[in-house]
């Protein structure tokens, strides 16, 4: 049976989902944060699962109109703000990945202070992506190795990345798209792919349940036979 360390998810369909209830796109990412709260939970109590990785905002999101862009900076403020005690009860410490650069100071201070608060936990790390794309880490992490005069090798690469590199086992992108959109493009190498055609507001840890049972039984050979 495979192992499940590292399960990256791209969250897709919240706009779709608002749209089929005739609602403001908005609130399919306010429900969408809800799913975030019940997976990651989920995450943190499955054993095995050390990391979990979730594509939040990517570095072409800011094309979207500014007031949706707003929205879900002040959406992730918020969450970030008032789920301490989630993850504290459920030892879950809080990374990301990406540019924080554009960020307003608000959600960087927030995005310290969560950090900061939960680097003691040890049950799973949850890794949200904030203005990432993977061409982007990888030109940054190349930089990196420049700078510091290492050659250059998948070993000094992998080091450079926003988080030590971690090789993704799983990733699942919901609501029926099958691209990759720019996400952990290196740690992807060997992965095992899940499409759903469920909306992300729509997931939940029943489904990840199954996904993950399917998984369990894929063979995977890492380029042997
Ligand atoms: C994709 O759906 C979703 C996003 C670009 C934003 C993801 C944000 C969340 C799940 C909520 C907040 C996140 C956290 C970590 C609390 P879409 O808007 O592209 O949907 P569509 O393809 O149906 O338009």
């Amino acid at each position: 049976m495979n192992k499940l360390k590292h399960l990256a998810i791209i969250m897709d369909g919240n706009g779709r989902w608002a749209k089929q209830r005739g609602l403001n796109r908005t609130k399919g990412h306010e429900r969408g944060a809800e799913v975030v709260r019940e997976i990651t939970t989920y995450c943190a109590n499955y054993e095995e699962i050390e990391t979990l990785t979730l594509y939040a905002f990517s570095t072409e999101n800011w094309k979207r109109p500014k007031m949706e862009v707003n929205f879900l900076m002040k959406l992730l403020e918020r969450y970030l703000k008032n789920e301490l005690e989630t993850y504290m009860e459920n030892e879950v410490r809080f990374e990301t990945i990406g540019d924080l650069s554009p960020f307003s100071n608000g959600l960087k201070r927030a995005i310290k202070n969560l950090k900061e608060a939960t680097k003691n936990n040890k049950k799973l790390t949850q890794i949200i992506a904030l203005n990432y794309g993977a061409q982007d880490e990888i030109v940054r992490a190349v930089k990196r190795v420049l700078q510091e005069n290492k050659e250059i090798s998948v070993e000094s690469i992998s080091s450079a990345l926003d988080t030590p590199y971690s090789e993704v086992d799983l990733l699942i992108r919901t609501s029926g798209e099958f691209r990759v959109s720019n996400f952990l493009l290196w740690q992807i190498a060997y992965s095992e792919f899940y499409f759903t055609k469920t909306l992300w507001p729509d997931f939940n840890s029943a489904e990840l349940e199954k996904i993950i049972d399917n998984f369990k039984n894929r063979e995977r050979k890492f380029g042997g036979i």
